[in-house]
């Protein structure tokens, strides 16, 4: 366990808190600002204790050479501002307001190369570091490493976001109640083959969906027609198969599909179950699978999804992601932990209206699929421990 903000005495300290408000903008509005309501507790938790605070984040791949118009920070100084009712001053030179927002870190070079000198002055700057940035935990990068390595003895503690992270995506998947079930969808099989990997042996069921599953039905030798299949991976789909029949932990495939020739709105579909014929295309899960995964899930005590059962994003096809949502409501009110993780199916929880039926939702994509990979992260690693 790490020392959180909430441990130490922030009266009259500025504290330098990295917070992942990496929002998704469409022409300079965010679509999305759940990024910055969830790090709302902690900046609050610090100004409400007589704290300051100098915020840092990334906003997107820039090129790393200087200022670009199309990162600023501009439209999210404005969103915290309007949640927090209280100024927010975006700038690289402010030293004194009680709320200063750095500039896109990525517009610095030094920021991905975990630079020392540029990190020493980021550092220089404040009296304790808060890292609440759980989206970009998996990410080496100088707010991350540096500026807390710089920071000495000085306290260096998770902000109430990152906690809250951990809490569900290490120590609730450490110790879960059993039944243990994880749901893994999504495009591809090699995004999702360390998962897989580490949760063999852990969990009791896997149970998979999306176009991945057809790179595990045509290793089996299943006809899979126009299917998506990653043809590099199905050797390895294969052993981990393998793999999963001599370990404790059942791996279930789709065993019928909603098919279609063309993924448009309007095209037809239809349900198969077996081999998918030539010229189709599996796009969902069909209504067998549906039944038999919501009934494993509702059975199911600590449940982990990662990942779509197919093209969500057209309503034709999203009838398998919706099952899994609601069979994961359902559990929520029987009393089991539900736990969201990756960017698509916390969206399509969104989308559904089904956000406050789940115990948890990430707000990390590449760091959430890391954890469930089992992979410790450095800038978690280096924070101060727990007393
Ligand atoms: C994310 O959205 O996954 C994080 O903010 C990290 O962003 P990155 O993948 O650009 O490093």
């Amino acid at each position: 366990m790490k020392q959180t903000i909430e441990d130490i005495d922030v009266t009259g300290k500025r504290v330098l808190m990295r917070v992942d408000f990496n929002v998704p903008t469409n022409n300079g509005v965010i679509t999305d600002d759940r990024r910055i309501q969830l790090a709302l507790p902690s900046i609050k938790n610090v100004l409400d204790r007589g704290g300051t605070l100098t915020l840092l984040s990334h906003l997107g791949r820039p090129s790393g050479r200087g200022y670009e118009e199309a990162y600023t920070l501009q439209p999210v100084a404005t969103r915290l501002e309007e949640l927090l009712g209280e100024r927010v001053v975006l700038s690289d030179e402010e030293r004194e307001a009680r709320v200063i927002l750095r500039e896109n870190l990525r517009f610095h070079p030094e920021e991905k190369k975990n630079d020392d000198e540029f990190a020493k002055k980021l550092a220089s700057e404040a009296d304790i570091y808060c890292n609440n940035a759980f989206g970009t935990a998996h990410r080496e990068h100088a707010s991350m490493i540096a500026v807390p390595n710089a920071m000495l003895d000085k306290p260096k503690v998770a902000g109430m976001l990152l906690a809250k992270e951990l809490q569900y995506l290490d120590q609730a998947i450490d110790q879960a109640n059993r039944p243990f079930i994880a749901v893994l969808g999504g495009a591809k099989v090699s995004d999702k083959m360390g998962a897989i990997e580490h949760l063999l042996g852990k969990v009791d069921t896997i149970l998979i969906g999306g176009a991945m599953a057809y790179t595990f039905l045509a290793a089996q030798g299943v006809e899979v027609g126009d299917s998506l299949v990653e043809d590099d991976r199905t050797e390895d789909a294969m052993s981990m198969m393998r793999i999963a029949n001599s370990s404790t932990t059942d791996v279930l495939l789709p065993k019928d599909h909603i098919c279609t020739q063309d993924v448009q709105v309007d095209s037809m579909t239809k349900v198969v179950t077996g081999s998918i014929p030539k010229g189709w295309m599996g796009v969902d899960i069909g209504p067998e699978t549906i039944e038999s995964y919501s009934k494993c899930i509702q059975g199911g005590r600590t449940i982990v999804w990662n990942g779509p059962m197919g093209i969500f994003e057209k309503k034709p096809f999203e009838n398998g992601t919706r099952a899994i949502a609601l069979a994961m409501a359902t559990a929520t009110e029987g009393g089991a932990i539900t736990i969201v993780s990756g960017g698509d199916s916390a969206a399509a929880v969104s989308d559904f209206g089904l956000d406050t039926e789940m115990t948890h939702i990430s707000t990390g994509g590449g760091a959430s699929l890391q954890m469930l990979e089992g992979i410790a992260f450095s800038s978690v690693t280096l924070l101060d421990d727990a007393v």
